[in-house]
């Protein structure tokens, strides 16, 4: 018998988030989904991540967007993406012909926004859950200073979880000095799941211009330099809240999203690692479910939070 993969990410929920395994692209690095299923059949996955989703369509910054890094890329994309009403009219009717749930990934400049964005996207067919990206590092306004702060990472909580009856994910930003305050601001304010992490403040610098690489200076560090302080993050948030956790920084294999697994990630996305490898998130879903045969694990749930210290 193979080993069972389901996890259900809103346990108790209104609108259930139930997964065939716990494997799912990273937003930004799936696009709108379409081009991956030309080249693999994508309902082998737990779930499809959008882009960020923003109210009007963004073109986001100027080139160069992304710069290698040793075991990683930063990246300063700015959000660059088609507008909520195309999502609407566009995307969400192909989304309903897929036989797996899309996550919508959304970006308010506000807190007022993420209201607005989830309203717009409360009960349209082909839409299974909403995760806020209250953590970019690449905009002006709205990204991190909402992210950094639990009262107003709270309050963009809120005002998507007021405006919809779908599951509310909550991704958070590394660039704080404790995720866990702001995890459990966001789980009291409603959140169903708390995702960790988006991008690691970093910068390069091109030598021969005297310059930093990426126009806007600072950009998003991901990749396998970043999997320890995700895990790091993962493991803490994991003992502090009671909702699902959602791993995501640096996993490129299933042993990789075992060890989130086992850190009390309930679920795993991949980014980065599909820039090198296109399936990579068949990888990795093969990967785990040869990870539980090779050692007589028959449900993944089994070892979901097993590394953590006793709770009582
Ligand atoms: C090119 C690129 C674009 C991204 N765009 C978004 C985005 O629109 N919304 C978001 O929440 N995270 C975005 N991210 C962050 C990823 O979803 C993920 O949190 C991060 O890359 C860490 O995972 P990884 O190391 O597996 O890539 C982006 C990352 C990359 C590399």
């Amino acid at each position: 018998m193979p080993p069972r993969l389901a996890v259900d990410l809103a346990p108790g929920h209104k609108t259930e988030l139930l997964l065939r395994n716990p494997v799912m692209p990273a937003s930004g690095t799936f696009s709108w989904g379409a081009e991956f299923a030309k080249h693999y059949d994508i309902t082998r996955l737990g779930a499809i991540v959008s882009k960020g989703i923003t109210i009007r369509p963004r073109a986001g910054n100027v080139q160069p967007r992304v710069a290698e890094t040793p075991m990683g890329m930063l990246n300063s994309i700015g959000l660059q993406n088609v507008g909520i009403r195309a999502v609407v009219d566009e995307l969400a009717p192909m989304w309903e012909r897929w036989d797996v749930p899309v996550i919508a990934n959304l970006a308010g400049d506000t807190v007022g926004e993420f209201g607005e964005l989830a309203r717009a996207l409360d009960g349209v067919p082909g839409i299974a859950a909403l995760e806020l990206n209250i953590s970019c590092p690449n905009v002006d306004v709205g990204g991190l200073e909402i992210g950094q702060d639990p009262v107003a990472a709270a309050r963009a909580t809120e005002a998507a979880v007021r405006s919809t009856d779908l599951p509310v994910i909550v991704k958070l930003t590394p660039n704080v000095t404790d995720p866990v305050d702001v995890a459990k601001a966001c789980e009291d304010a409603g959140a169903a799941a708390i995702c960790a992490i988006n991008t690691v403040l970093g910068l390069a610098i091109d030598t021969k211009r005297r310059r930093p690489v990426l126009p806007r200076g600072r950009g998003g560090l991901s990749g396998p330099a970043i999997k320890p302080v995700a895990l790091r993050m993962v493991y803490d948030v994991a003992q502090a809240v009671r909702v699902p956790v959602v791993g995501c920084g640096g996993i490129r294999t299933g042993e990789d999203a075992i060890e989130f697994l086992m850190a009390g990630a309930m679920a795993v996305q991949v980014g980065t690692a599909s820039f090198a490898n296109p399936r990579a998130l068949l990888d990795v879903v093969e990967g785990i479910e040869a990870w539980l045969c090779a050692n007589d694990v028959g449900d993944v749930r089994e070892i979901i939070g097993c590394a953590l210290p006793a709770r009582d």
